[in-house]
């Protein structure tokens, strides 16, 4: 046998990961020191009471004979593909339930819809970027160019026509940045891919913190895109499903390569490779969409913009240059001082006990720079704000 030898070319250990044993070997030499984590992007409030009623419902159904369900269709449920299909449509987005795979989230859906794509795509991702669009590609033995997000661009690039590129990864608002493309700007996207024949591998998992209106919540709202892109979205930010995973994957009907329809590539390989997400998950996310869900999620995602107003709030009395925190959950900031990303990492972790996500972790152009999230608590994000202040001010 031959192991597949792209694995020596990704770092040995995811960000997260990385980050995560760092965090718990400082925790193991001072037990009592009281960490606070805005590093990793994971939810800390519970569930609706709307999802929780569904799934308490689900739960009694699959205890009955009569109302017992065993594998689901692959790719989702009618009933929460009809609505997820009306959360498009709100949007006047023209998505089809056919063109709808739910799926346990949309870290699988980007790493696996590259089962579609030959190995000899170029793909072209941002820097700094998600890191599961980059190592994906790599374990695959694909070549990848990059594209600066800098803050002369505002973290925002645009195509560039003397850069050819198959597959070209955006996410809006952006991890980590948190900035977000506007319409008009996602529409020269759109017309790029076109032009060269390339494919968006759009990700949407942040799209509920867009306040702005002329910012894009869907790539389906523009024109276009239904024959160039494909979109990823989530449960996990919107609904706090980042533990329940659910997700979904929009293949429009339109997208097609020499006479290969990628909607039917995708539900081959779903049906092959995946048995579909738990019925009583499905129902859990179904809940999302009615009306009381809607409102409970929409004061759970207020909830969270008021603690990235904190955290801006606190930067900004600091003086330190950040980006992001308005229509995403991220703040991206200048590591004061003239820091590196890890240094002001461990810097912050030793001297004030707060984790983020070092900015270098996410590419080259992401050195000096920081990720803090607002998905923490209220408490630990205020008093990580103040520790963040205490020590900076000094
Ligand atoms: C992050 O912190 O970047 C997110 O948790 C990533 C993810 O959702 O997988």
């Amino acid at each position: 046998m031959k192991f597949n030898t792209n694995y020596s070319n990704i770092s040995d250990s995811y960000l997260f990961s990385t980050i995560a044993k760092k965090v718990a070997a400082y925790q193991a030499a001072c037990p009592d020191k009281k960490v606070l984590r805005l590093g990793i992007g994971d939810v800390t409030l519970p569930l609706a009471p709307a999802v929780i009623s569904a799934l308490h419902s689900a739960v009694d159904e699959m205890a009955a004979k009569e109302t017992f369900r065993g594998y689901g269709p692959e790719q989702g449920y009618g009933f929460l593909k009809d609505a997820v299909a009306g959360y498009y449509a709100e949007r006047g987005a023209d998505v089809k339930g056919d063109e709808i795979f739910i799926s346990d989230g949309a870290k699988s859906d980007l790493g696996n819809i590259l089962d579609l794509f030959d190995a000899c795509n170029t793909v072209l991702v941002p820097d700094p970027v998600y890191p599961v669009y980059v190592d994906t590609n790599v374990m695959a033995g694909r070549k990848i160019a990059y594209m600066n997000a800098t803050s002369q661009n505002n973290f925002l690039p645009m195509p560039d026509y003397s850069v050819d590129a198959d597959i070209i990864y955006l996410c809006s608002p952006n991890n980590p940045t948190g900035a977000a493309y506007s319409k008009a700007q996602l529409k020269e996207w759109v017309d790029y891919a076109a032009a060269k024949g390339a494919v968006i591998l759009y990700d949407a998992a942040y799209e509920c913190f867009i306040t702005d209106d002329s910012l894009a919540r869907s790539i389906f709202q523009i024109e276009g895109a239904r024959s160039c892109a494909i979109e990823f979205c989530s449960f996990s930010k919107m609904a706090g499903f980042t533990g329940t995973r659910c997700g979904w994957t929009v293949v429009p009907e339109e997208l097609a390569c020499g006479g290969l329809s990628a909607n039917k590539m995708w539900l081959r390989r779903q049906t092959t490779k995946f048995n579909g997400v738990p019925y009583i998950v499905q129902r859990g996310a179904a809940a999302v969409f009615t009306p009381e869900g809607r409102a409970q999620i929409a004061e759970n995602i207020g909830y969270y913009r008021q603690n990235a107003k904190l955290i801006a709030d606190g930067l900004k009395e600091l003086g330190i240059w950040f980006t992001g925190g308005e229509n995403s959950p991220y703040v991206w900031l200048k590591c004061p001082g003239g820091m590196g990303s890890w240094q002001f990492f461990d810097y912050l972790l030793e001297n004030a006990q707060v984790v983020g996500t070092p900015g270098a972790g996410f590419g080259v152009n992401g050195e000096g720079f920081f990720r803090l999230t607002a998905f923490g608590s209220r408490e630990v994000t205020a008093e990580a704000v103040e520790r963040i202040k205490r020590l900076l001010s000094k």
